[in-house]
């Protein structure tokens, strides 16, 4: 097994490998490298949805996500990330990634980390990019952060209460309404710093999809700091594009990154990918 750089700000590719097959010392290098990386890509792989699941359970519990209509009919613990259509509608999460995020912040216990595996992948877009949040707090000018220390802020998986985001074109209102709203857990309220429970570092902890305010203060002011917040968050250099190749599967921090589906797939061209996702702690 080799373990390489993917860039100066986080990510490792992981060749020689195939993870569905490894024994308890590589799994301790690789869950290692996922600390220090932050993201890993495991080139080369050819995984069933079972197989995919028995490695992401060596992390942790899996979690079923909340989108219902998105999961595996036979397995549900893995959900599609998806443009395919049948029968007129798209069989996976076509919209998944479309701003930036930290899994499932919204939840009391968001998600902890994330398996993305390429089943099928376009001739061109469709990158993911990655976005080291422990940077992104060490290099935050000390006036903002004197503005966050010690607050907490507020993640709603309801889109239609994010001014910052939007609905996408091909849900209408009923169909919203059931799946941003009827299907939102109660808001995620969360340390604006968040303390990484497994290297115990910290990291900035916001995002464009899900942060809406921030707890006791109000809008006109937790708008500009949120506003300042993410401008800062995504600077280039803080940011690593993955261009996917053939059966590279991606594991990523949920804790300390945050990630982004840049779209920009060639009309008519398919990427299907196999996501599992495992729960996660309380954010302190
Ligand atoms: C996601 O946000 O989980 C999906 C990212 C992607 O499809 O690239």
């Amino acid at each position: 097994m080799q373990i390489n750089p993917l860039s100066d700000v986080l990510g490792a590719e992981v060749v020689g490998v195939d993870v569905a097959n490894l024994d308890d010392a590589t799994f301790a290098a690789i869950h290692e490298a996922f600390l220090e990386h932050l993201i890993l890509v495991f080139r080369d792989q050819h995984l069933t949805p079972d197989r995919q699941i028995a490695f992401s359970e060596r992390f942790g519990e899996l979690e079923i996500h909340l989108s219902a209509d998105h999961l595996l009919p036979e397995n549900p613990k893995i959900v599609l990330i998806s443009n395919k259509m049948e029968n007129g509608r798209y069989i996976g999460a076509v919209s998944a990634g479309d701003y930036w995020h930290s899994d499932l912040s919204c939840q009391a216990r968001p998600n902890k980390a994330s398996f993305l595996y390429a089943r099928e992948l376009p001739n061109d877009g469709g990158d993911t990019g990655f976005c080291n949040q422990y940077k992104a707090l060490e290099t935050l000018p000390d006036e903002l952060r004197r503005q966050i220390e010690g607050r907490r802020a507020i993640h709603t998986f309801n889109r239609m209460r994010n001014p910052r985001v939007k609905v996408p074109v091909m849900y209408d209102k009923a169909d919203a309404q059931m799946r941003y709203s009827d299907r939102a857990p109660d808001d995620g309220i969360h340390p604006i710093i968040r303390t990484h429970p497994e290297t115990g570092r910290k990291a900035l902890y916001v995002s464009h999809r899900f942060t809406v305010g921030i707890e006791d203060m109000d809008e006109a002011a937790a708008r500009p700091l949120l506003d300042a917040l993410f401008e800062h968050q995504l600077r280039a250099d803080l940011i690593y594009r993955h261009k996917w190749r053939p059966d590279d599967m991606i594991l990523w921090d949920n804790r300390c990154t945050t990630h982004h589906a840049y779209g920009g797939i060639p009309t008519g061209q398919i990427r299907h990918m196999h996501r599992t996702t495992l729960a996660g702690d309380v954010p302190f």
